[in-house]
């Protein structure tokens, strides 16, 4: 059990991050295929996944919500999500919505190297 959601999780992260990668390309080059329903749904369904699929890990491990590095993760998770709206909905010129794009790639990168490593400040 705990394996098969640790495994979803991990899914799940690479998942979100390749559809985010692939969205914000679509976004930024302007394409029409990013107006399509199922593009703005999908990232929506892999990333409540992603998140109940932490909450269970935690459940099911002497890991704890006040540990600083899942706190990091925590954290930055709804910065990510925060940033993705700043991509997608908000951000207006193809500069603006490139600059949150790779701020929120490097927040990804750092997220992953958190995890990887366990430490709030894994470098
Ligand atoms: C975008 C957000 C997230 C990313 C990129 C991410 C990434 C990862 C990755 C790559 C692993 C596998 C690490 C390894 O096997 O070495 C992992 C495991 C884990 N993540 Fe996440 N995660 C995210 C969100 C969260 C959140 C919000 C929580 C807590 C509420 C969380 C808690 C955990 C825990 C407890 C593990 C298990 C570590 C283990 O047992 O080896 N993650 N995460």
């Amino acid at each position: 059990m705990y394996a098969s959601l640790l495994l979803l999780h991990k899914l799940a992260v690479l998942t979100s991050i390749s559809v985010f990668f692939i969205r914000g390309l679509g976004v930024i080059y302007n394409r029409e295929w990013v107006t399509r329903k199922p593009v703005k749904i999908v990232p929506h369904v892999i990333d409540t996944l992603l998140i109940l699929s932490a909450v269970g890990i935690v459940l099911m491990t002497p890991f704890a919500f006040s540990d600083p590095w899942i706190l990091i993760k925590l954290v930055g998770v709804l910065i990510y999500v925060g940033l993705s709206v700043m991509v997608f909905k908000v951000a207006k010129s193809r500069v603006q919505q490139g600059m949150f794009w790779i701020v929120n790639l490097a927040l990804l990168f750092l997220l992953v190297a958190v995890a990887v490593e366990k430490q709030a400040w894994p470098f």
